[in-house]
């Protein structure tokens, strides 16, 4: 007997009328057609709709979401500005409040099938504050959603005092990832050194590494080829990511045609941000201004993991967001140029397969074997997905219905008109 059966789907490598079945919280089999002679307890007709596996945040910062226009709005629109607004926001803090924004944000990422994050926390304060909350909210949310945490030193492991004992420290209360902000150090070399030591400190650990890594316009920021070769030195290939990599879209040809082969090599995989990074970057540029995103289908071609995160919602760096990872992806195939069919479904990848290849999932996609966690889209394909930004219609973790969304479909009254519309070209 299955528990589940999803009929007439369609899922994102683009096979149709597909079913499958679920029992135990698994798929247990996906099968063009019907399963002949299933009993089940709950059959969903899928209706020729996209069954996704669910969505992956590789890259947000959960301390700091949904606190916009705390105590203040962000003026400049800059990166810098940011942080200085946040080292405000800090002292503010209360563990409730933090908890409460998190839980909500966490409410809002289940309803748009967003089931694993990877959320860096601020380790600068030796309080540890935002640590202890979201190793909290990390327990309260793990029914239902995979929260990861990154030990993100904000101030710079180096140079704020006490910056690389107070990370260690939350590694010991069980952060799972090394984070830090070479280009945020004081100089390039004191940046350089902080990758050094922070990937050293994850092969002591046996951690993952994702480090915020030149998050700037300046061509000559340039940590992620000492990035790429402290993960080649240390044999932690398949465990380093690079978040942000802006710089790279600033930097000189030549240098990169060299770099990108390094980063492939080392096993390095590669987080962009799109609607952070279109809206942080070219902030001292007059005009033309530059996009500021990392060069995604380059490093795509290469064969380098590339994911995208959201980063940010309604925080001291970004004031909009509502959780949802086609609005991250729409935006990063706009940005990156990325319109053509196969553009656009590695877009979609980048928001689902990717950034759970990034994040270590065990368990995610569409095939025997697999958790029974995805979401049936209110679209045909994974490129309607992405121009529709679709709706979630049902979401499942592990077999158990999560969250549910009515169809949108609008009423018309044009005379000789159908009298609904979809949004769908035929
Ligand atoms: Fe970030």
């Amino acid at each position: 007997m299955l528990d589940l059966l999803i009929t007439h789907a369609s899922l994102p490598d683009g096979r149709t009328g597909m079913s499958v079945a679920v029992q135990g919280g698994k798929i247990v089999e996906v099968r063009e057609g019907a399963l002949d002679g299933a009993q089940t307890r709950e059959t969903v007709d899928a209706s020729g709709q996209l069954l996704s596996p669910p969505f992956c945040d590789p890259h947000f910062h959960m301390d700091a979401c949904l606190s916009y226009g705390l105590p203040r709005v962000n003026q400049s629109g800059t990166l810098l500005e940011g942080i200085a607004l946040w080292g405000e926001l800090k002292p503010l803090l209360t563990a409730d409040a933090l908890i409460e924004r998190a839980l909500t944000y966490c409410d809002w990422a289940v309803a748009k099938g967003l089931l694993a994050i990877r959320s860096h926390v601020d380790t600068s304060d030796p309080s540890l504050l935002p640590v202890q909350a979201l190793l909290e909210v990390k327990k309260r949310v793990a029914p239902y959603l995979d929260l990861q945490l990154v030990a993100f030193p904000q101030d710079g492991v180096l140079r704020s005092p006490g910056g690389l004992e107070n990370l260690k420290r939350a590694l010991d209360l069980g952060v799972d990832v090394v984070g830090g902000i070479p280009h945020f150090e004081r100089t390039m070399s004191e940046g350089a050194a902080s990758v050094r030591l922070l990937c050293e400190l994850a092969a002591e650990r046996g951690k993952l590494v994702d480090m915020h890594c030149d998050e700037s316009d300046d061509p000559l920021s340039r940590h992620i080829e000492t990035l790429a070769f402290e993960a080649q030195r240390l044999g932690l290939q398949g465990r380093v990511t690079g978040s942000h990599l802006t710089s790279m879209h600033s930097m000189d040809n030549y240098y990169v045609s060299k770099l990108i082969p390094l980063i492939a090599e080392a096993g390095v995989s590669v987080v962009a941000n799109p609607l952070i990074n279109i809206t942080l970057q070219g902030r001292h540029d007059s005009y033309p201004k530059r996009r500021g995103l990392t060069r995604v289908p380059e490093l795509m071609a290469a064969g380098v993991t590339v994911a995208f995160g959201h980063d940010c919602v309604m925080d001291p760096w970004y004031s909009l967001g509502s959780g949802d990872m086609l609005e991250v992806a729409h935006m990063g195939l706009h940005v990156a140029q990325m319109t053509s069919q196969q553009g656009m479904r590695q877009c979609f990848e980048a928001v689902t397969s990717h950034a759970a290849k990034v994040m270590h999932l065990h368990g995610h996609g569409l095939a025997p074997g697999c958790d029974a966690s995805f979401v049936l889209l209110q679209a045909r394909d994974t490129v309607d997905a992405l121009r529709l930004r679709a709706n979630r219609l049902m979401v499942w973790r592990k077999g158990t219905l999560l969250a549910q969304t009515p169809q949108t479909v609008a009423q018309l009254s044009v005379p000789g008109r159908a009298a609904e519309v979809r949004w769908l070209a035929q």
